[in-house]
């Protein structure tokens, strides 16, 4: 059975949610689901603007033939390669055999690659370069790196909708709400948006700052991005979001403590420097074990606060395996512009401290580490206690 929405008179949602999917990527998990949206323009030619996941083709094949009412398609557009939108092209091509495909060389190279037969069907097109389907002009916009190189973005001159491909997008399935207004998108959403963006983009930050340069000389009125809500109302707010992740600024004055510990005695420290913190006036505080948090949500949080103190024991003269894990996908995803506290533990030979202090200052850029830590010996005793006094000074100190 079809599921589509309208988006304007013309404008069909046909996209389709997926609800079994654990991980996103095979790595990240989302127990909110994920939708992969697509989107049919009925012009005087009908263009269907990206697929979906193979997952969710026989959803998305209702979508389409429901929202053609017996018209051919015309024009299928790329925007994105990455299989979670494009798997389902070969069977668009098959079904719609009068249908052309619009996108880049890039992309066309990446289709031959996963094996589509569309070499006699392609249309290439380049950065500025426009297109008509009858009343709707578009024209396609490079955006290279969000999230893959060969990404364009199409922006319809007529109506000033973006299809943005991966930009905006958030994971969490949308369950028949399709627009920002229908849901509370800063109490539902927001979390699960800047988990996507961190995770899946956050390493390209300058590329979006292009692209947000280029989105600055257009009039948009309707954001469509390939996951999560369709934006048409409160742009502003959303972009601003973005321009503040892709420039690796904080959203908040506030603090993570991430902690590993085996036998509880570090997590009792975090917890002692928590409340010591609260006491001291500061109340953005929240406090996550390593073992039990994904390492997504992590990164999610690090992006949004401007501090983070990270407890670790020392394990086999190393940091805790996914500390060190957890600083591993900080660095790849080029996370910057951060303070960090260190608080360390160990019963014989605590190394965890000097190690995670290392890899902040030296592997990591714009990182300010504070000179102050706390020295655990197996576990908080009297005599530290000035420490931790002196820590949360500073951590507080460093946030004026
Ligand atoms: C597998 C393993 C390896 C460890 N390696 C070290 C080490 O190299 N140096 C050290 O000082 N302590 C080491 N420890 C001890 C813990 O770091 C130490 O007991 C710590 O206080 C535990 O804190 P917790 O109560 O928060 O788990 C190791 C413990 C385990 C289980
Ligand atoms: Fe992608
Ligand atoms: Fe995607």
């Amino acid at each position: 059975m079809h599921c589509i929405r309208k988006v304007t008179d013309d404008l069909y949602w046909v996209g389709a949610n997926e609800h079994r999917l654990a991980l996103f990527e095979n790595i990240h998990p989302i127990p909110r689901g994920v939708s992969y949206n697509s989107y049919l323009l009925l012009d005087e030619q009908t263009a269907l603007f990206d697929t979906v996941d193979w997952a969710v083709c026989r959803q998305f094949l209702d979508n389409v033939e429901k929202a053609l009412n017996g018209r051919p398609l015309d024009w299928l557009v790329i925007n994105h390669m990455e299989p979670d939108h494009a798997a389902s092209i070969q069977e668009i091509l098959l079904r719609y055999p009068n249908a052309r495909v619009v996108s880049t060389e890039k992309a066309f190279m990446l289709m031959r690659q996963f094996g589509f037969g569309v070499d006699e069907r392609m249309e290439e097109v380049k950065s500025g370069d426009t297109k008509s389907f009858g009343r709707h002009q578009v024209v396609f916009v490079e955006a290279p790196m969000v999230h893959w190189p060969e990404a364009i973005v199409t922006f319809d001159t007529t109506s000033g909708v973006l299809f943005a491909a991966d930009a905006f997008g958030s994971f969490g399935a949308l369950d028949g709400r399709l627009f920002n207004d229908e849901v509370n998108f800063e109490r539902d959403w927001l979390d699960d948006a800047r988990r996507y963006f961190t995770n899946i983009v956050g390493k390209y930050g300058p590329h979006v700052q292009a692209l947000l340069k280029k989105a600055g000389g257009i009039d948009i009125k309707i954001i469509c991005p390939l996951h999560g809500p369709v934006w048409r109302s409160n742009l502003g707010w959303f972009i601003e979001k973005y321009d503040k992740w892709s420039r690796y600024e904080p959203e908040e004055k506030g603090i993570m403590i991430v902690y590993a510990s085996m036998y509880g005695n570090t997590e009792s420290a975090a917890c002692a420097l928590a409340s010591k913190l609260v006491e001291k006036g500061l109340l953005n505080v929240i406090l996550r074990d390593v073992s039990s948090t994904h390492v997504s949500h992590l990164i999610a949080e690090t992006f949004k606060y401007s501090h983070v103190a990270i407890a670790s024991v020392t394990y086999n003269l190393g940091m805790f395996p996914l500390i060190h894990n957890y600083l591993m996908d900080m660095k790849a995803l080029n996370l910057q512009k951060r303070t960090f506290a260190i608080v360390e533990n160990g019963s014989w030979a605590c190394k965890s401290g000097d190690l995670m202090r290392r890899f902040l200052e030296e592997e990591m850029r714009e990182i300010t580490v504070l000179d102050e830590k706390l020295t655990l010996n197996s576990a908080l005793s009297e005599d530290r206690l000035p420490d931790l006094d002196a820590l949360a000074k500073s951590i507080i100190a460093s946030m004026k």
